[in-house]
């Protein structure tokens, strides 16, 4: 067979191919198994005639690449012509988070703290006996020391089951004046339903310096109330104990649903129940070894889930923890 005239006749083919399908069915044409170049690779004899279809192999490949680039740089020339991209079209919205109910809630208490010259202090999830009982006055015989109530790790190494420790710690490192607030998770050996969750979050107040008084816990209270439920709230004290704090109180907020009148959240009492307060005993002072004659303090202890379930009416605490997404982003 004449391998020149078949080179000749291959390359003006390629050269009228203006599609690349067109291409490839010349690239079967003639180098494809059956081609008669191949066939006649295939017969050969002599090194010569061997040479020259393989010369001419080569070059029809070489002719059928170089085709193939110029026709793909043809069609990218065509779509950036042809094809408009109109860049003032609004984009794909990228979904956006947010936090947490609570982490709202905590970061808004922090917030209130740090207006008052608080300092804000990481507690230790996980504590010894000393930090959670002993330091805060508890006596052998306290029913939380019981594991029925409390999740003990190992020994006298336990889950805190209030924020509490946070003060004989920050107190145990400073020297008093002592201004802060630690909020964090606790845990306690409950069985979740609508308003208990075996871990839920608090929020623990610690003001220790020379001459501090109900009335300054109380005006700090009201501050914080007025912070998250309102500027019309008030604040009251009633009795109660702690073994942590001498005299002890029980804070409520008046109730910013019916405004006193009286209504289910409030049980018609106008007043809604925020938690444990009152001045640190002076035992606990000693324990740290500050002088209760030269210093007092006031100290609370507040829930962030019952601020939230206050705030929000939420019906069922448990939720708070199930990542449903469609409850999540109401807040
Ligand atoms: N730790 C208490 C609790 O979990 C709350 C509390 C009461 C904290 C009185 C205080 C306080 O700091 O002074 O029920």
């Amino acid at each position: 067979m004449d391998a020149r005239a078949l080179e000749t006749e291959a390359k003006s083919a390629i050269a009228a191919a203006s599609t690349v399908e067109e291409l490839d069915e010349l690239r079967v044409r003639y180098l494809g198994r059956k081609s008669d170049l191949k066939l006649a690779l295939r017969e050969v004899r002599d090194r010569e005639a061997g040479m020259a279809l393989n010369a001419a192999r080569e070059a029809i490949e070489s002719e059928l690449h170089s085709r193939s680039r110029r026709l793909e740089a043809e069609a990218v020339d065509r779509r950036l012509s042809e094809e408009v991209v109109d860049i003032t079209l609004p984009g794909d919205v990228a979904s956006r988070g947010h936090y947490h109910l609570i982490t709202q809630i905590r970061r808004e208490v922090e917030d209130v703290f740090l207006g008052l010259g608080y300092q804000i202090v990481d507690g230790d999830e996980v504590e010894d006996t000393w930090h959670l009982f002993d330091a805060l006055n508890m006596p052998p015989g306290h029913v939380t020391r019981s594991p029925l109530h409390t999740l003990f790790l190992n020994g006298d190494v336990v889950l805190r089951t209030e924020t509490s420790p946070s003060q004989i710690r920050v107190m145990e490192t400073h020297e008093p004046p002592v201004y802060m607030v630690s909020l964090g998770r606790v845990y306690r050996r409950d069985t979740p339903d609508p308003t208990h969750v075996p871990i839920f979050h608090q929020v623990e107040g610690l003001a220790v310096d020379r001459g501090i008084t109900l009335a300054d816990l109380k005006g700090t209270l009201l501050y914080l109330m007025r912070a998250l439920f309102g500027a019309e709230r008030r604040v009251r004290f009633g009795t109660d104990f702690f073994p942590f704090t001498e005299p002890s109180l029980q804070a409520s907020v008046s109730c910013f649903i019916c405004e006193g009148v009286g209504c289910a959240t409030c049980k018609h009492t106008g007043w809604i129940e925020m938690g444990g307060s009152g001045l640190v005993d002076p035992n606990v002072l000693a324990n740290v070894g500050y002088d209760p004659e030269e210093f007092s303090g006031f100290a609370f202890g507040l829930g962030l889930e019952r601020i939230a379930l206050l705030r929000h009416g939420l019906p069922d605490l448990r939720q708070l923890w199930q990542n449903d997404l469609r409850f999540l982003r109401q807040f």
